[in-house]
């Protein structure tokens, strides 16, 4: 029997944990504050923020989006994320990516104060997170949430051998630290890999973040594999759906992700948790 990995449900359970964090947070007096800058229209983007901003309101975290014309020069993007560094209801910044060309975004990035980076993008918290220093610090929510998720299996996973198909700096490359440091055998494939399908049928656990719509199918996936589909494609009908072939790849695998209800679900619900997390770590 093949598990569905229930992003929703795992993402209930996640929120609930935050929603009393903050509750506690409140006896002490304490408003976790959460600040994201969209610049732009992309309606792809214009949604994930309103859900960031929606789920933050629900759980209690005081969240402010700020929303910067597609004309927005970099110094008043790099003053914006000034402001939110000095602020001290203000505990996380999120600059939605990716920023419309001619913007730097990874000098925006950078400017985030190290311990504001709710998103982990920061090279000095991705730098720990790739020496495997000891925390706490920040990760990539999207990649963190699957390490929660595959943690929701309590199966071991220490040796087991992981393929990460894509390396962005978003998902593809913290998700390969993530995994490295908890001591699968890690495979990083890419565009220019020259056999994608004899690595990705290789895999015990299975992370796909291309963009590619149903890029893996059923004969690339090894029988009883934990497939983890990070896709947020769309179909010839307009319809969400992924980068793995559920119908076809999940009689195969031991567990699997559904697009929709999987990843997406527990990217928010990952962070409003780090949010949290830093109001905490600063309030030590
Ligand atoms: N765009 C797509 N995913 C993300 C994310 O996790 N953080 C930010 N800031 N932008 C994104």
């Amino acid at each position: 029997m093949t598990t569905i990995i229930d992003g929703r449900q795992l993402a209930r359970e996640l929120n609930a944990k935050t929603q009393q964090r903050v509750a506690q947070l409140a006896q002490r007096g304490i408003t976790p504050g959460l600040a994201v800058i969209i610049v732009g229209t992309d309606p792809a983007s214009s949604i994930y923020v309103r859900n960031k901003h929606k789920k933050a309101g629900q759980l209690g975290i005081r969240s402010v989006v700020r929303t910067f014309s597609p004309t927005v020069s970099q110094t008043e993007l790099l003053a914006a994320v000034a402001e939110y560094n000095a602020d001290p209801t203000i505990d996380g910044i999120l600059v939605q990516s990716p920023l419309p060309a001619g913007l730097d975004e990874r000098a925006v990035f950078d400017a985030i104060a190290p311990e504001k980076d709710v998103d982990g993008f920061h090279p000095l918290n991705t730098g720990k997170l790739f020496g495997n220093l000891p925390g706490p610090y920040p990760v990539s929510c999207t990649p963190q949430g699957i390490m929660t998720m595959l943690k929701s299996l309590h199966q071991p996973l220490a040796g087991k051998r992981a393929v990460v198909v894509g390396r962005s700096n978003i998902v593809g490359r913290p998700m390969a630290a993530l995994l490295l440091n908890a001591n699968l055998v890690v495979t990083v494939a890419h565009r220019y890999a020259q056999d994608l399908r004899a690595l990705t049928k290789t895999a015990d656990v299975l992370v796909v973040a291309t963009g590619i719509t149903h890029l893996i199918k059923a004969a690339d996936v090894k029988p009883g594999a934990i497939v983890i589909d990070v896709g947020m494609d769309r179909d010839a009908q307009g319809k969400l759906t992924g980068d793995v072939d559920f119908d076809a790849v999940s009689p195969v695998a031991g567990a699997i992700t559904p697009v929709p209800g999987g990843v997406g679900p527990m990217t928010i619900a990952t962070l409003m948790q780090q949010t949290v997390d830093l109001c905490e770590w600063r309030e030590q």
